[in-house]
């Protein structure tokens, strides 16, 4: 695989995606349709450049050269020589299909097509394209430069070979690889958004309040931070999609999204991305 590698989607994922890339020494294009949306992933690379120069952990002039290495562009033709594609665009099966089905048409039959999609099937994905074998999931999790697992999801038609390259380059990124296959929610999803999803409906049925719901998963479970305020982190909307996958292709009621978060995406509260979820955050 040649070391240029494309991200399409400059958000919390792709911007940190790039990041991870460029810090490896792998030149990036940042595609995403919006100047505005390239900007505003660059400034978070910078922000989260400077955390690791604020740290002494990187050089100003290692962190500068890891953002130099990160071209924006506009324009998708510019993926068309990357070794490796990363999509990490919104949550959507027929936006991706459309994606998939152009990248295809514009890389070369080496280029490997990866989706960082946390819920929707690998194998409809590359579907869409005439390399199945060459299309995978490559799931960062957030926030990417903190996070050390990349679930490699294989799709039904993923070639063993490209699976192996995947979770070679992963460990390249300084992650740890876990290979799954390809399932509702793979297993990160298919385990976290339930207990989510629970730990909203005990909200909105008045077991107890936000903090007290967070506080116990936090101290009880030694969570990190608690389910509400990782919904947050991880976006309301994408909560909401994960569930709706789950729950439309498992066919299991258990997996019914909570009325209250429905309405709380409905209301634009998305969590940190807006300034509003179930806590408030200053807009970045
Ligand atoms: N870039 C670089 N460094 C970052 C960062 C970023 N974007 N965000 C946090 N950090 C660093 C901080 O600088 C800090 O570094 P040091 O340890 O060197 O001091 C460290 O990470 C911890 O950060 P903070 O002290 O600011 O805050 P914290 O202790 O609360 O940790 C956290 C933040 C790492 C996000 C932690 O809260 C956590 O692990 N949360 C859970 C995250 C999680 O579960 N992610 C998975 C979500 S699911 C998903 O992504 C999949 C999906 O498909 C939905």
């Amino acid at each position: 695989m040649n070391r240029k590698v494309g991200v399409v989607g400059a958000g919390t994922m792709g911007n940190g995606i790039a990041q991870v890339f460029a810090m490896a020494g792998y030149d990036v294009v940042l595609n995403d349709i919006d100047q505005k949306f390239l900007d505003k992933g660059l400034a978070a690379v910078k922000k989260s450049l400077g955390r690791l120069v604020e740290k002494a952990k990187l050089t100003q002039d290692a962190a500068d050269a890891v953002l130099a290495r990160i071209k924006p562009s506009q324009d998708v033709a510019a993926l068309k020589d990357c070794g490796l594609v990363v999509e990490a665009a919104t949550e959507n099966l027929k936006l991706k299909c459309e994606l998939f089905c152009k990248l295809d048409s514009l890389c070369g039959p080496e280029t490997i097509l990866a989706t960082n999609t946390s819920t929707i099937s690998v194998t409809a994905i590359a579907a869409a394209t005439k390399r199945p074998g060459k299309v995978i999931g490559m799931h960062f999790m957030n926030p990417v430069p903190v996070m050390q697992l990349v679930e490699v999801v294989r799709g039904l038609g993923t070639l063993p070979a490209v699976t192996d390259e995947i979770v070679a380059l992963s460990k390249e990124l300084g992650k740890t690889p876990v290979v799954v296959n390809d399932s509702p929610g793979f297993v990160s999803n298919r385990v976290l958004l339930p207990m989510i999803n629970e730990a909203i409906f005990c909200l909105e049925t008045g077991v107890a309040d936000k903090e007290a719901i967070d506080t116990v998963m936090k101290l009880g479970m030694n969570h990190p931070i608690g389910p509400l305020a990782l919904a947050d982190l991880i976006g309301l909307d994408v909560c909401l999609a994960i569930m709706n996958v789950l729950h439309t292709d498992l066919g299991d009621s258990k997996y019914r999204p909570s009325p209250l978060l429905k309405r709380m995406v409905a209301a634009g509260y998305l969590g940190r991305k807006t300034g509003k979820g179930f806590y408030e955050y200053q807009k970045s």
